[in-house]
């Protein structure tokens, strides 16, 4: 029976415990997409964490959906992200770079020359961006022409080896959330008639070109990949995710990849559905305590447990589980703001 203290083997790696830190939003890269000096320190300081996911990370220009977030597509990125992975590695510490593109959640004011955002289909997302230049109505994004997808798929593949040059141990491709992979699987979103539209089998096909790209960059036992089914944001709806998740976890699990990360954020019960379908290492995300966490652990339902806001507000958050000892609350009001408040000033026990 596993407990969230006990090592997890994924292949070339091991996980010295099975805490693993959520992949987090955090806003502190500069407006080149380039990781600050205080990241470092940041994610350095949550290194007994078995795992830790990095914010997402932008696979390109067209990818940015949000003001002070990473890339992986430039030179200056990969020499920045090196200096955070050497701190993580000089701690002992194990870290994956989860990469994305945000599609239809980006706005011309945060893209090279104003351009129109991407996405499967030319349908807006309701609200606003909050961006550094104000809250900005969100826009009708151009549908990208069939022959463009293989390229934008293709950068997933370049960003991981960006990843990996910058000494990154896997890459995480981010299909949650409601971001570009996210939006081709919803019907609502993604009303194409060619062969990424339709069909379960056709919505899932940007995701596995995406993924194939990674795994032909890192190798299959570096990639892992997180969904959040039916998650209440960003407009997604997925009337049919009773289809589409079960699909998935077949085609991930025939690829061998490192893990499948499920947040289960909405109504669709992903655990439940996913974990029997696939063979190899499962993580389970979103709500998790230590006694939540230590009873699926125990139960089988998965093999390793994924915390978000309690890293945030407890960077020794593997240790304060192991001997009992009380979690900090964090604020939510610096999740995204700028400087060193409420991100690297939270102390250990
Ligand atoms: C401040 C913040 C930023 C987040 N940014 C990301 C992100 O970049 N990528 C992602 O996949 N999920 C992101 N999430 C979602 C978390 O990874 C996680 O799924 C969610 O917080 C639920 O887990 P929890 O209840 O343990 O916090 C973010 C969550 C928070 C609180």
């Amino acid at each position: 029976m596993a407990r969230l203290h006990d090592p997890l083997v994924l292949g070339p790696i091991t996980l010295k415990n099975r805490v693993v830190m959520a992949p987090m939003t955090r806003s502190r890269n500069d407006d080149a997409g380039c990781p600050t000096d205080i990241m470092a320190t940041y994610y350095a300081q949550r290194a007994s964490a078995g795992l830790i996911i990095s914010e997402a990370t932008c696979v390109s220009e067209m990818a940015k959906g949000y003001s002070r977030i990473p890339g992986l597509h430039s030179p200056q990125q990969v020499a920045a992200w090196r200096k955070v992975v050497e701190a993580v590695h000089a701690k002992g510490g194990k870290i994956f770079a989860q990469l994305f593109h945000t599609g239809r959640v980006a706005v011309p004011q945060l893209l090279p020359g104003g351009a129109q955002p991407v996405a499967p289909s030319a349908i807006a997302i309701k609200g606003k961006n909050y961006t550094d230049f104000g809250p900005i109505e969100y826009v009708v994004p151009r549908a990208l022409e069939i022959g463009e997808i293989p390229g934008v798929a293709a950068e997933f593949g370049h960003a991981a080896l960006n990843a990996l040059a910058a000494g990154f141990d896997g890459v995480e491709l981010h299909a949650a959330s409601g971001y570009l992979i996210h939006q081709f699987l919803d019907p609502t979103i993604n009303t194409r008639s060619d062969a990424y539209g339709g069909s379960v089998a056709n919505r899932s096909r940007f995701l596995l070109d995406a993924l194939d790209s990674m795994i032909a960059a890192a190798g299959a036992a570096r990639v892992g990949i997180k969904v959040s089914p039916r998650i209440k944001f960003n407009d997604v709806a997925e009337p049919d995710a009773e289809e589409v998740y079960p699909h998935l976890a077949r085609e991930l699990s025939a690829r061998q990849i490192a893990y499948l990360h499920v947040a289960q954020q909405g109504p669709y019960e992903a655990h439940a559905n996913m974990r029997p379908l696939f063979k190899g290492a499962y993580f389970a995300g979103a709500g998790f305590d230590k006694a939540s966490g230590e009873a699926m652990l125990a139960s089988g339902a998965a093999d390793a447990i994924v915390f978000g806001k309690w890293f945030v507000s407890n960077p020794d958050l593997p240790r304060r589980f192991a001997d009992g000892l009380p979690l900090a609350e964090g604020s939510s009001k610096t999740h995204y703001s700028k400087g060193p408040e409420g991100y690297i000033d939270y102390p250990p026990a």
